[in-house]
């Protein structure tokens, strides 16, 4: 009876294990199940549930054992570097509900500690921290960013690279005996990520050393099942070979970048508590301009300028924030009437270029007047030099103890990158002798893109009578009427299509000629109308010919400036037909290879038409034009009239300009004729011919 009642349960249990791996099976559940008898124990006790539950809660913040990584920083030999999540991710406003939790923001803190375990002092670390959750630096304490950022607001979403400011090197532990604050460094980051809650930790993807001959591995974190990382740590190994290798004079250097404006602060003379600098500032910008350049900086331990060769400080000299401060007390017999700029935060002019042969202020490079060229414009013209001589507070007095200024700036449009220490400058004094700094830093400067242009471009061709003028607002409205009528005009629609005239009229008087096209050619008419582009210099593209095997333009340039331009340049992107460019007839062309094969115009040296006029006292623009060749025959393929013989990019001195999304559609009857069956030859002697009253055709 029992056993029966026994045999009765087991094939039950046969039955329902049967049943619940078929079950499992549909599932395609990898796990295989267990007998699902029920017992006392199972039905007791709750699911045997891993212990997140029973983990210490994440704000403990010791979740990890620091084993592994004391292990890893023992073995180490070069540069330990160690970020940790200090303060678990808090939740900030604006509050968001359960579906955006992606969006939502958290307060985070962290810590980052390098240090320094090899046989080699650190010049100028950097840190690279690859964030990942659209991180927004608040505050960052003893380091400078290397983008020149300052916090709080810094977006560090896709990474950041950070430099020392209180401790820009790192010592060994060999020459300091193991002095935790000489060989190593901790700074704490306050932040803002987005979508990482508790129990995660917002950590960076990777973190690195960006000085050369240093070599980072993977970091690695702590990760257990039970509570997740807020650690992560990685050695960054001395390349020794590389360490050893005295021709590699970069290693252990940052690595010197490429920029817009580059400059170099190269000390090259030291004493005890002053020393000499070289700053070198060049334009690297194949199309960039920079007039009257104006450099500041902080000073960032109470040095001053004492003298200065080649520029000047402007402004006041602030004397008395020496004679009354530290300096006083420090350099007491000194005569501070003669000192160039006691001021925290000078700026620096250049001198004229009369200047430049004065022995008493002139150098070999200097004295611009504050212009400088890019190389296709002029290779004289693309370096300014100046020396100074900086004296130094206590404790700083050691002649080893130098730190060049921070926060650089070049001027508006620019924007400069902290300091960053590279390998010492060659360079030559007095052309006789090679001279190496003591030590060099680099800093660059990007152009920072404005939506607001400073010249702008219209499209014309011979097929069609319409104009595309200038993009509406093109150099900025400051507000929505209409100077001469003081009318309402809208900053935010199209511009009217322009008769061919309109061009040579001031941009805020060729509305009405917009208006009068509409009606004759039946466009709409938007009221109000579209507001002027403002532009100071316009230039006017227009497709002057095409045939068979060639094409030519015409570029006009105005001036609406009382202003005159001299030495001005222009450049034209075109990508597709540049391959068939052949002249440009009365400017000096020259291709510029590293953008695109684009096209630099320049007036000849000595003409008159190097110098771009001002308005006139009758309303009449500074106005230059030349005609330029293409041939068909090395760009097959080629439409001028569907849009590749209008340039994609135009910059006039320097700058960028606005130009029309759209370009002069050739009509059905037009395109639909056969091409001109014009000789090549013919048509250039046309050109030509054409040339001397080209001026007047405008
Ligand atoms: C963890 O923190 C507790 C108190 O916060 C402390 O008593 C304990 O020593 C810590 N454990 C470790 C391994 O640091
Ligand atoms: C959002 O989630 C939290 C915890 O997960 C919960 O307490 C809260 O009720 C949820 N709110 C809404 C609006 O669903
Ligand atoms: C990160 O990179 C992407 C793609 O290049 C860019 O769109 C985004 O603006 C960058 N974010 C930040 C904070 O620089
Ligand atoms: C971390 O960054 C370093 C230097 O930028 C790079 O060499 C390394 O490949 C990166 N590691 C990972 C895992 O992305
Ligand atoms: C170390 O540096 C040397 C010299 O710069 C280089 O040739 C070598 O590839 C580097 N070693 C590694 C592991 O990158
Ligand atoms: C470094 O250079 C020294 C002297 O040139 C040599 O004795 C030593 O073996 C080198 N070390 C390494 C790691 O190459
Ligand atoms: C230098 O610039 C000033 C304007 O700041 C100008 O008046 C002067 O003519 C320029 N001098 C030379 C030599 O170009
Ligand atoms: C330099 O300063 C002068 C006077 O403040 C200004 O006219 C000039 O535009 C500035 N230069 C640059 C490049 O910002
Ligand atoms: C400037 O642009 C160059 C690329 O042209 C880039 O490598 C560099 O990091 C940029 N510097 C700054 C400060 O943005
Ligand atoms: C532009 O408009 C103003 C005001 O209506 C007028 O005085 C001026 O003559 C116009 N200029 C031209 C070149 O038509
Ligand atoms: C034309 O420009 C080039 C490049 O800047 C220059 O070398 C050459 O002297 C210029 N020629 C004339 C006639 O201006
Ligand atoms: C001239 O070009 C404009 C803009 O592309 C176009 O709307 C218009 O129809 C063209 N006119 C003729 C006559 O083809």
């Amino acid at each position: 009876m029992l056993r029966f009642r026994d045999q009765q349960l087991r094939i039950v249990c046969c039955c329902l294990f049967l049943l619940a791996t078929v079950a499992y099976a549909q599932k395609a559940t990898p796990t295989p199940p267990k007998p699902t008898a029920p017992t006392p124990e199972s039905a007791s006790a709750p699911a045997p549930v891993p212990a997140l539950a029973s983990a210490p809660a994440p704000d403990t913040l010791n979740l990890t054992t620091p084993k592994d990584e004391d292990i890893s920083l023992k073995n180490c030999l070069g540069v330990f570097l160690e970020y940790v999540v200090i303060e678990p991710p808090e939740r900030i406003y604006p509050f968001l509900d359960n579906k955006s939790q992606h969006e939502q923001p958290y307060r985070f803190k962290s810590e980052v500690t390098l240090t320094n375990t090899g046989y080699e002092k650190v010049l100028g670390w950097e840190v690279y921290i690859g964030f990942q959750h659209d991180e927004i630096i608040a505050q960052a304490d003893g380091v400078l960013f290397s983008t020149g950022d300052s916090p709080p607001g810094i977006a560090v979403g896709n990474g950041t690279s950070v430099l020392g400011s209180d401790m820009p090197d790192l010592q060994t532990s060999i020459d300091t005996a193991m002095d935790p604050t000489k060989i190593g460094y901790t700074f704490q980051l306050t932040g803002t990520e987005f979508g990482v809650a508790e129990p995660d930790f917002p950590l960076p993807t990777n973190i690195s050393l960006v000085n050369q001959g240093w070599e980072c591995g993977k970091p690695s974190k702590e990760d257990s099942p039970f509570s997740p990382a807020n650690r992560m740590w990685v050695c960054c190994a001395e390349n020794r070979t590389a360490m050893n290798d005295t021709k590699d004079l970069d290693s252990g250097f940052l690595p010197r970048v490429e920029g817009d404006i580059v400059m170099y602060y190269d000390v090259y003379q030291t004493y005890g508590d002053n020393y000499w600098a070289k700053v070198t500032i060049s334009m690297e910008d194949p199309l960039g301009r920079l007039d009257f350049w104006n450099l500041t900086w902080d000073w960032k331990q109470g040095e001053f300028i004492f003298a200065m060769k080649g520029a000047q400080t402007f402004g006041p000299q602030e004397q008395d924030k020496c004679v009354l401060g530290k300096a006083g007390e420090h350099y007491g017999s000194l005569d501070f009437s003669q000192v160039m700029s006691c001021s925290s935060s000078p700026t620096i002019v250049d001198l004229t270029e009369d200047q430049r042969n004065n022995p008493q202020v002139g150098i070999p490079n200097c004295c611009r007047n504050g212009t400088l060229l890019p190389e296709l414009v002029d290779p004289s013209q693309t370096k300014s030099e100046f020396q100074l001589q900086v004296y130094k507070l206590p404790p700083h007095i050691d002649r080893n103890d130098i730190q060049p200024p921070i926060n650089w700036n070049i001027g508006d449009g620019y924007k400069c990158s902290q300091p960053r220490a590279v390998s010492p400058s060659e360079f030559s004094p007095d052309s006789i002798y090679s001279q190496t700094a003591v030590s060099s830093w680099q800093v660059v400067c990007n152009k920072t893109v404005s939506p607001v242009k400073k010249c702008c471009v219209s499209f014309s061709t011979f097929y069609n009578d319409s104009v595309i003028p200038c993009p509406t607002c093109s150099c900025g409205c400051q507000s929505n009427t209409l100077p001469w009528n003081h009318q309402k005009c809208n900053p935010h629609i199209d511009a009217m299509f322009l008769p061919y005239n309109g061009v040579l009229l001031p941009p805020s008087n060729r509305t009405a000629l917009g208006l009068q096209l509409a009606k004759l050619d039946h466009y709409t008419t938007p009221d109000p109308v579209p507001c002027p582009d403002n532009c100071g210099v316009a230039l006017n593209w227009h497709v002057y010919s095409d045939y068979a095997d060639g094409w030519s333009a015409r570029i006009t340039i105005f001036n609406w400036e009382k202003e005159p331009v001299p030495k001005w340049f222009a450049a034209i992107d075109l990508p597709k037909a540049m391959p068939g460019y052949q002249n440009v007839y009365t400017f000096n062309g020259s291709v510029v290879p590293s953008l695109d094969d684009a096209l630099l115009m320049q007036g000849h040296n000595g003409y008159s038409n190097d110098y771009l006029l001002g308005l006139d006292n009758t309303d009449n623009p500074g106005k230059l034009q030349s005609l330029m060749s293409f041939d068909k025959r090395k760009t097959p393929g080629i439409s001028v009239v569907k849009g590749d013989g209008f340039p994609q990019r135009v910059w006039f001195n320097g700058e960028e300009c606005a130009i029309p999304s759209q370009f002069p559609l050739g009509s059905g009857a037009w395109q639909g004729r056969p091409s001109v069956q014009l000789s090549f030859v013919v048509v250039l002697v046309t050109i030509v011919l054409l040339l001397g009253d080209a001026t007047r055709q405008l």
